[in-house]
């Protein structure tokens, strides 16, 4: 075999590679050419019968022909094997779409959004505690007495090391009092925790949102001015405020305030069982020995605080009837949202 020949031989053998298409035309090549039988040990066997002074051409030939076959038949492999995987080959444009529905915001994820963008709007920032709290924070600091019934273990779940979940939001007044001076205007979203057995309006996880207002000179008459705007945003446009008397540890004095019955507008409904309000929140003037227990001075700090349930203004917003629905991830119900 000459040098024209070995030249044309290397086109031929390229050309092969180019046009294989499978993995088993390319290793027929390979073997056709670079095999132990192949075409190029036949042409290395020749050398010897060639003039000498033509040899040290065809040798270079015969080894260029080796390493640019070789490296076509790597880059030819990794080709077919790309093709194989590629878009081409694998989608069919036939088959019908498949379809991923969108999520939902979750109902009370929806409320509570709602929540903290009405009171942000007033000035209110958001503070967070944790669901395992102190007994100090969670009761002794909040003026709770220690015979006070909710501290009781058939109502409140303690740990082992003596801590407990929180049964309110209320503590992280504490915590934000205790590291912050005055003035301080908080809401905090959160988890609590009670011995409930589960029924249609208990869960014993649930959510509330507290809110303090701490300052100089901060009256009954703010506390109320602030639940009546939020009352109309939240529930809609007309929805009143009224306050009764209550108690709790905290605060002096304690109302309770109910909201008027956003769908009869306080006619008496079914919503509002006829009584034309709906109970909405607990309230108050923080206590002075609540300001104590953070080492403000109550002689001349005053504060505001509430607390709302975040599952119940989801239910009577949304007309949820059953509590438990909230927590049952059943996407037919919560795709409604
Ligand atoms: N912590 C109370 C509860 O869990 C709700 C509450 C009432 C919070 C009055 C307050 C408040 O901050 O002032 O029922």
């Amino acid at each position: 075999m000459n040098a024209e020949e070995l030249k044309q031989l290397k086109e031929q053998a390229l050309e092969e590679t180019a046009e294989a298409g499978s993995n088993e035309a390319l290793e027929a090549v390979r073997i056709r050419y670079l095999g132990r039988k192949g075409v190029l040990q036949e042409v290395m066997k020749g050398l010897k019968d060639q003039p000498p002074q033509d040899r040290p051409l065809i040798g270079q030939l015969a080894n260029e022909l080796k390493q640019e076959l070789q490296a076509a038949l790597t880059d030819k492999t990794a080709a077919l094997e790309g093709a194989t995987e590629g878009p081409e080959t694998l989608f069919d444009y036939t088959l019908p779409g498949d379809w991923h529905s969108m999520g939902t915001r979750h109902p009370l994820s929806k409320i509570t959004e709602r929540a903290v963008a009405i009171f942000r709007s007033l000035g209110f920032t958001v503070a967070e505690g944790p669901d395992v709290e102190t007994v100090y924070n969670n009761f002794d600091a909040l003026n709770t007495p220690p015979a006070h019934p909710s501290r009781d273990m058939q109502d409140t779940f303690y740990l082992d090391n003596g801590d407990l979940l929180r049964c309110h939001t209320s503590p992280v007044q504490v915590r934000y009092m205790q590291k912050h001076r005055p003035p301080v205007r908080i809401i905090a979203p959160g988890r609590c925790y009670r011995r409930d057995t589960p029924d249609a309006t208990h869960s014993a996880n649930f959510h509330q949102i507290e809110g303090l207002y701490v300052d100089e000179q901060v009256s009954m008459a703010d506390l109320k001015g602030t639940l009546s705007y939020f009352a109309g945003e939240m529930m809609g446009p007309g929805v009143k405020i009224r306050f009764r008397p209550h108690f709790f540890p905290f605060t002096e004095p304690s109302v309770e305030c109910d909201f008027s019955c956003h769908v009869c507008g306080g006619a008496g409904c079914r919503v509002c069982k006829q009584s034309g309000w709906i109970e909405i929140l607990g309230a108050g003037m923080v206590d002075p020995n609540v300001f104590r227990a953070v080492g403000y001075d109550p002689e001349r700090i005053t504060g505001y605080a509430f607390g709302m349930g975040i599952e119940r203004i989801a239910m009577i917003l949304y007309g949820i009837h059953d509590i438990r629905m909230l927590y049952e991830n059943d996407v037919r119900f919560l795709k409604q949202f």
